[in-house]
């Protein structure tokens, strides 16, 4: 479904759900089971074994998700300017490109304007910060890696929270989004969820082929309960 940084933000934190670990021959079986959750933002990891190591899925798979959930796409996949539009026929919500994939984040970024999706920017955990200043006027959310990009079950690096603080003072007044990704599992969600991200990705914690569902509700309660202690 398309949606607004507005929506998102009204709607408080909460959890990008990643689809690596999830068996996608049971796709409709594996999201309704996120549905019941009250989980609506599915997170699809595309690597084209260049940019990162692995092979995963492209845009037929964010096609096939249903158009209730929200689509948020993370491209790690080189020069990803002439498949962008791809994406966004397939009905992606939410559109990243790595910076370090690209010669050109500004026309990657500009391409996108006006398709109606949310475009962002990540950044591997090496990249220093100061790449998404000049970027601000043409994105509608950074984001962070908090594992090297590759696999799904990493360790979330510490350095990662300061590097959100760095990130939420960059962005300052502006509407834009944050989103955390890498690492986050049943044992530090509360945690990350006070460190200031709008969106929390956590991947092989939730599909991690015992009990999806209950794994996902797990997160969007503690997400609830970070946001609720700091208001
Ligand atoms: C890493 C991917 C992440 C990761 C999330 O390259 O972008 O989305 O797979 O999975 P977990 O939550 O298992 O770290
Ligand atoms: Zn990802």
């Amino acid at each position: 479904m398309k949606t607004t940084v507005r929506q998102l933000l009204d709607g408080g934190p909460t959890i990008s759900v990643g689809m690596l670990t999830a068996d996608l021959l049971r796709l409709g079986d594996e999201l309704a089971v996120l549905e019941q959750a009250g989980a609506n933002v599915v997170h699809v990891d595309v690597m084209d074994g260049v940019f990162c190591p692995q092979f995963t899925v492209g845009p037929p798979i964010v096609k096939a998700i249903p158009d209730g959930f929200i689509k948020d796409c993370h491209l790690m996949i080189d020069d990803p300017l002439d498949k962008l539009q791809s994406f966004v026929d397939a009905g992606a919500s939410i559109i990243t490109c790595h910076v370090e994939s690209t010669r050109h984040p500004h026309r990657v970024l500009q391409s996108l304007a006006g398709s109606g999706v949310i475009r962002g920017i990540a950044l591997n955990p090496g990249t220093p910060l100061a790449v998404i200043e000049p970027l601000l006027d043409d994105l509608e959310l950074v984001f962070l890696l908090a594992v090297n990009p590759g696999w799904g079950g990493q360790k979330f690096l510490p350095s990662t929270e300061a590097r959100l603080a760095r990130a939420r003072e960059i962005i300052g007044g502006r509407e834009i989004l944050l989103e955390v990704d890498g690492g986050i599992t049943k044992a530090n969600i509360e945690h990350v969820a006070t460190l200031g991200a709008d969106l929390i990705v956590s991947g092989s914690a939730i599909y991690d082929g015992v009990a999806p569902g209950d794994n996902a509700r797990y997160m969007l309660e503690a997400v609830r309960k970070a946001t609720a202690r700091a208001s």
